[in-house]
């Protein structure tokens, strides 16, 4: 009996060396001191046994008992432990980038406008996207069927009709719109503040139109106004090109003031430049000085305050200063792209 388990220890003890995982382990556990183990074969002999062999045996296999569980037991923290080892971080392994995010390029270009216009004591205000007829184009001197309003595709609004009575003009505005630029802010603001002032406003506007490289139905404007008694195009002269040159990071850029055409302003202007190195004018901004209906129609008396207003594209900038083939391409979400803007 005794010989019995002296060989069940000599077994296990030549099979534990043969262990290499946690699996294994398992399968050894259960031959040595499962249910159906030669141990415990060997401990169903017990009652059998007269009183004085029965405490010999019993205690020889208790020892044996101890032993097999003893010994499975640092098996197995050893075997836990190399697997953990595997687990280890390698420092000598390259690392894996952190993905973080990061400014949009227009977001980027906005910030970038609106810095050089606050070194110049401009304040930065802004306005909805929903607009009403009102202050996209009545207030702004352009009345209903007035041929101007094509060159502005609108997106109406359905439904609900905003009978909202224009504060400062004989117009009942009744419809509403997606804005489609930002000059109803100069409104909007001009009703509730005394000149002088300068502002510019950023913002989203949308235009009703197909779109290609260069257009999209949804873009960004930033805004500029400055009102106060004495203004005259000389001083929207000085403010915009210290403005370019600065964006453009470019003090020799050349300029050019071209009459142009809009209802809000007289005289109309527009505004190309010519970067060192470029080829040919670019077109960059719609301006002029603030029309007197316009003023006069937010109850200022043209007389004693005169204004420029100025209208310019931020994706057309952003496109201009980072060589952007594709409108589009501000607006596609695609990481390959948006990526490059990383600082
Ligand atoms: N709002 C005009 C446009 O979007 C631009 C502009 C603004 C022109 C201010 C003159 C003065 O076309």
């Amino acid at each position: 009996m005794v010989d019995k388990l002296s060989s069940i220890k000599a077994s296990f003890e030549a099979d534990v060396q043969l262990v290499t995982n946690l699996e294994q382990w398992e399968v050894l556990r259960v031959k040595y001191l499962g249910r159906k183990s030669q141990l415990s074969d060997a401990m169903s002999l017990l009652k059998d046994l007269s009183g004085d062999q029965r405490r010999d045996f019993g205690k020889h296999a208790n020892e044996v008992r101890t032993f097999l569980e003893v010994v499975l037991e640092d098996t197995r923290i050893a075997l836990e432990a190399k697997g953990t080892h595997a687990n280890r971080i390698d420092v000598t392994r390259p690392g894996t980038k952190k993905q973080t995010g990061h400014l949009h390029p227009l977001t980027r270009v906005e910030d970038e406008i609106k810095q050089i216009f606050l070194a110049m004591n401009f304040s930065v205000v802004e306005g909805p996207e929903i607009e009403t007829e009102h202050y996209n184009f009545d207030a702004l001197n352009v009345p209903a069927n007035h041929p101007a309003r094509e060159m502005w595709d609108t997106f109406w609004i359905k439904g609900e009709q905003g009978k909202q009575k224009g504060k400062t003009g004989p117009t009942e505005a009744l419809r509403y719109l997606l804005r489609t630029h930002t000059s109803p802010m100069q409104i909007r603001y001009m009703e509730k503040n005394t000149p002088p002032f300068q502002i510019i406003v950023p913002g989203r506007v949308f235009r009703y139109e197909a779109t290609d490289a260069s257009h999209e139905i949804n873009f960004y404007q930033m805004e500029g106004l400055m009102v106060g008694p004495h203004i005259s195009l000389a001083n929207f002269k000085y403010v915009i090109e210290e403005f370019f040159k600065k964006f453009f990071n470019d003090p020799a850029m050349q300029f050019r003031f071209r009459p142009s055409y809009f209802p809000f302003v007289e005289p109309g202007v527009e505004v190309d430049i010519k970067r060192k190195g470029d080829s040919k004018w670019l077109e960059v901004m719609g301006a002029g000085m603030v029309h007197r209906n316009v003023l006069k129609a937010v109850g200022y008396n043209p007389e004693e305050v005169q204004g420029f207003a100025f209208g310019m594209g931020t994706d057309r900038l952003a496109m201009l200063k980072y060589k952007i083939p594709d409108i589009r391409l501000l607006y596609s979400g695609d990481l390959r792209f948006i990526q490059q803007f990383k600082k």
